[in-house]
């Protein structure tokens, strides 16, 4: 976590202050509380009906109090001054019409606990009771509910959030009243969710290359395989990082280009070298005794799949086996 503490928790607002003031350099009261490094919540003493409450808060805070859960309920409770009588808080719940729901501000969540409301409430006893006030006092509706009408006048309950839109690089801050946490991404990491998680290290492949995009070996690299003259690649040339660093394709590897098969020559034999009939490799041919060659002695097997030449034959005519007989034939034929 690479949060800052916050040293004051709790701001005592000068009651007789007005509203645009700096109210962070002028009414530090000094009151501080243990670093936290999630939500901080906020109040004022002044009073001020519900709409300027809540412009209030999002002056100097984040917005009203949001709460979603008795715990919440209860430590808010707990860190607030108590109040003999009204007024007493505003918290960040309302509706519009009498017919609606009673929606929380910010992301219209209806949460309302089992024992939230004071005893006999909400009883919308002016017909227009729209807004919430939360009880702190020593009584035993302490920390509950009453919905009160808007334009009465209350102390501001504020949050505010810790995180914000750069929080978190690559993933989404979570937040609760005692932490923040970045949630990654698949594919990143790191506190702010900042790194980009690796794939293991690639090889060089046996006569070829491969250049991976920028990144190296980082989630979302490409790197290509190329094999060099006379080697195919056998497998996927492109290999990408995938968010479970692994990469999407096993390393491919370069295979030798294969020459059609060569058979033995009738009245002769060939030996090849020891790869067999694969680039580079060499066969050379032999003639039986008493037999002529005609043609090439050796042959190559070439980058494109092709052997340098025909694979000669074997005669047991030695004119045959001369070129010029060839065309003398040739002149006998016509
Ligand atoms: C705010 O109100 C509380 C409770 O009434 C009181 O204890 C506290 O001193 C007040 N703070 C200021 C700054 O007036
Ligand atoms: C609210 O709903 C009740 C019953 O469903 C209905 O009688 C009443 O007229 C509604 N009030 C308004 C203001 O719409
Ligand atoms: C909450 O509800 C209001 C009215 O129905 C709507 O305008 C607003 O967009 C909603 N906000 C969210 C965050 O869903
Ligand atoms: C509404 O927002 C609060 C924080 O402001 C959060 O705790 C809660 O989970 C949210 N509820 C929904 C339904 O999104
Ligand atoms: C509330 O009650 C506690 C003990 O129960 C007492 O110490 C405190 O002074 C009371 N506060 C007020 C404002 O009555
Ligand atoms: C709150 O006070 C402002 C300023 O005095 C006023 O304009 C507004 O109508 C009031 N809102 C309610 C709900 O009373
Ligand atoms: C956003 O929050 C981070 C901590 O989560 C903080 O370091 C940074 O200063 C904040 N940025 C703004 C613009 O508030
Ligand atoms: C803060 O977190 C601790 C555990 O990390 C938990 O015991 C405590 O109840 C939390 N405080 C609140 C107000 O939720
Ligand atoms: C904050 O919450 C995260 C995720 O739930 C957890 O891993 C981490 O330990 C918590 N940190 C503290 C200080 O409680
Ligand atoms: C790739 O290599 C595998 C294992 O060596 C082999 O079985 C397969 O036939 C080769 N594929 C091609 C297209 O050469
Ligand atoms: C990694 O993720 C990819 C794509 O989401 C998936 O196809 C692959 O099976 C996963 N591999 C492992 C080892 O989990
Ligand atoms: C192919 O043979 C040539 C000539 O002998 C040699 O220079 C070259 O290194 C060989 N290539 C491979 C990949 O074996």
């Amino acid at each position: 976590m690479t949060f800052l503490p916050l040293l004051c928790l709790f701001v005592r607002l000068n009651p007789t202050s007005s509203m645009k003031m700096n109210w962070c350099s002028t009414t530090w009261s000094g009151h501080c509380c243990e670093a936290t490094f999630g939500w901080t919540y906020h109040f004022s003493n002044q009073t001020m009906n519900w709409t300027q409450a809540r412009e209030w808060c999002q002056a100097h805070f984040t917005d009203m109090v949001v709460i979603q859960e008795q715990a919440e309920n209860d430590y808010i409770v707990s860190i607030l001054p108590n109040k003999d009588r009204t007024p007493y808080y505003w918290i960040g719940i309302t509706k519009n019409h009498i017919n609606e729901t009673w929606r929380w501000i910010g992301n219209n969540s209806t949460w309302v606990g089992e024992h939230s409301w004071a005893e006999k409430e909400p009883n919308n006893k002016h017909v227009a009771e729209f807004c919430v006030e939360l009880y702190v006092n020593n009584r035993s509706n302490r920390g509950k509910w009453n919905d009160e009408t808007c334009a009465n006048e209350k102390s501001p309950v504020c949050y505010k959030a810790q995180c914000n839109d750069t929080s978190c690089v690559n993933g989404r801050c979570w937040e609760t009243i005692n932490n923040t946490t970045c949630l990654c991404e698949p594919g990143y990491e790191g506190d702010k969710c900042q790194t980009a998680v690796e794939c293991p290290p690639l090889s060089q492949p046996g006569n070829g290359d491969f250049h991976c995009s920028p990144g190296g070996r980082t989630f979302r690299t490409t790197c290509r395989f190329k094999c060099h003259t006379g080697f195919v690649i056998n497998g996927s040339s492109d290999v990408t990082c995938e968010a479970n660093r692994t990469w999407s394709d096993p390393q491919p590897f370069c295979a030798a280009v294969k020459c059609p098969p060569l058979p033995q020559p009738a009245d002769g034999n060939h030996s090849c070298s020891d790869e067999g009939q694969i680039f580079n490799s060499t066969c050379h041919f032999k003639c039986h005794w008493g037999f002529f060659m005609m043609g090439s002695s050796a042959v190559t097997c070439a980058a494109n799949g092709y052997w340098t030449g025909p694979r000669p034959a074997c005669t047991s005519n030695y004119m045959w086996s001369k070129p010029f007989v060839l065309v003398e034939i040739h002149w006998d034929a016509i």
